[in-house]
Order: C-alpha cells, then structure tokens, then sequence
C-alpha cells in the first residue's frame, strides 16, 4: 500500500437513536486494493459502507477520499464524486427491470455527460468484459440472478471508478454463480486499478480480497492478511 490511503476511515461513530451503529471504527483503503468486511449481521458493515461512500454522515469521526475530508465538500462535489469516482453493487442489483442490460448500463454515463454513442460504446464493452454482452437487449427484468448481478457489476465499471462499493454483492446468488461474478468483478477491477470494499460474509467470497477485516459491534475485531 502506498504512503497515503486511498480512503480512509478514522474514529467513526454512528447511531440510529438508541442504536449504536459504529462505535469508533477506522480503517485505510490503499488504491487497487481489494478488502473484505466480514462480520455477523447488525455489526455495522453497510453502515460503514455507506459512510465511506459519503451516503451517510457520521455523528463523528472524519473519512477523507484522496486526503480530502469528504464532511468538507459541498453536497454537490460529494455527489459528483459518487457518481464519477465510485461504483456500487448492491445485493440484489438494483436493475430498473424496465430497461435492457445496455441501457440500465449506459444512463447512469448519459447522466455524467457522455453522448449516446459514446456512452453505449462503454456499457457494450463493459457487458463483454463481464460476459453478458449476450443479454445486451434484454430487459433487466427478465434476467436469472447471475445474469443480472453481472449486469450490476457492469453497470458500477463502466464509469472507471477508482472504488468499488460492494454491499454483499453476490448474497442473492449460489455459490457457483457467486464465484463467476466475484472472478468477473476481481478481474475487471484489477484491471482498472480500483479498489473495493466487499461486504460479506461468505468466506470463499471473501477470499477474493487482498485483506480481511472483521466488523464487530461497530468496530474493527480483527486484521488477518491473506496469503
Ligand atoms: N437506517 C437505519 N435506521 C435504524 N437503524 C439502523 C439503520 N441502518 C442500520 N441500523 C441499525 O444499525 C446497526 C448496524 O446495521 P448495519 O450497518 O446494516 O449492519 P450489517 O450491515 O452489518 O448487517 C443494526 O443494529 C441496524 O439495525
Ligand atoms: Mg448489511
């Protein structure tokens, strides 16, 4: 990992009321590197995941993106952010069923500010990359599981993200299914040099990563380098 961490959580704390969420976790995400939270259900992982991302706001604490505070910039330059420098993949793909594989793609790059060529020449080879370029046409909500996470996973590369935010992304997938999009994503993201952050808490998914790290009661349990 280089000197400076790519993004860094330092001391956060979070609550939802009375519900301790995070009770001081920090943690350092080199660039390219690829870490996986692991811990029971409750302990705080999507809770961090969003407070990374700068979706939520913790009560305390700071995570800064590239040295930057992100509680430091303006709505609209952590919303820029998000959507030019982050990808996410949620458990269940969050597709609009409506919408082709190419479209549910290209809009959110239509929506940067790419035209419609060159927004559709990203979302074809990102679909080949993760190798559904044969679902290309067909609607989101017509898909098996697999196809459509791979979509998801398409659809949060296409942008070139420098991280990836994966919120159980292979949770609603059998473990076969779950090995191929966790290879497609691994692979695609190493070749782009993003970092990811993988919630998870299947422990061959979470072989994939570089590090583990385990989430308990709102705070870091324990780090384990994988070998
Ligand atoms: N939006 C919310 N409103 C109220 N409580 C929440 C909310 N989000 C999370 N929590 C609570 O915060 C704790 C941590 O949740 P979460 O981060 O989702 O854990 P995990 O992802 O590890 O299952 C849990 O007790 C959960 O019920
Ligand atoms: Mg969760």
């Amino acid at each position: 990992m280089s000197a400076e961490p790519l993004l860094e959580a330092i001391d956060l704390h979070k609550r939802f009321g009375a519900t301790p969420a995070l009770d001081g976790l920090s943690l350092a995400i080199g660039g390219g590197e690829i870490v996986a939270v692991l811990g029971p259900s409750g302990s705080g992982k999507s809770t961090l995941l969003l407070c990374l991302a700068g979706i939520l706001l913790a009560d305390d604490g700071e995570v800064h993106y590239r040295g930057r505070s992100l509680a430091e910039l303006s709505d609209g330059v952590r919303t820029r952010l998000r959507r030019d420098e982050f990808g996410f993949v949620f458990q269940f793909g969050q597709l609009v069923p409506e919408l082709t594989a190419v479209d549910n793609v290209s809009l959110p790059l239509r929506l940067a500010g790419l035209t419609r060529r060159a927004a559709i020449a990203r979302a074809d080879d990102a679909l080949t990359r993760l190798a559904v370029d044969d679902v290309r046409d067909k609607r989101a909500g017509e898909m098996s599981g697999g196809q459509g996470q791979r979509v998801a996973v398409a659809r949060a590369l296409a942008s070139g993200p420098r991280v990836i935010f994966a919120d159980e992304p292979t949770g609603s997938l059998d473990s076969a299914n779950g090995e191929v999009v966790m290879e497609l994503l691994v692979s695609a993201a190493r070749d782009q040099g993003a970092s990811i952050i993988l919630v998870t808490h299947e422990p061959q998914i979470a072989a994939y990563a570089d590090r583990e790290v385990v989430v308990r009661d709102g705070r870091l349990a324990e780090v384990a380098a994988i070998t």
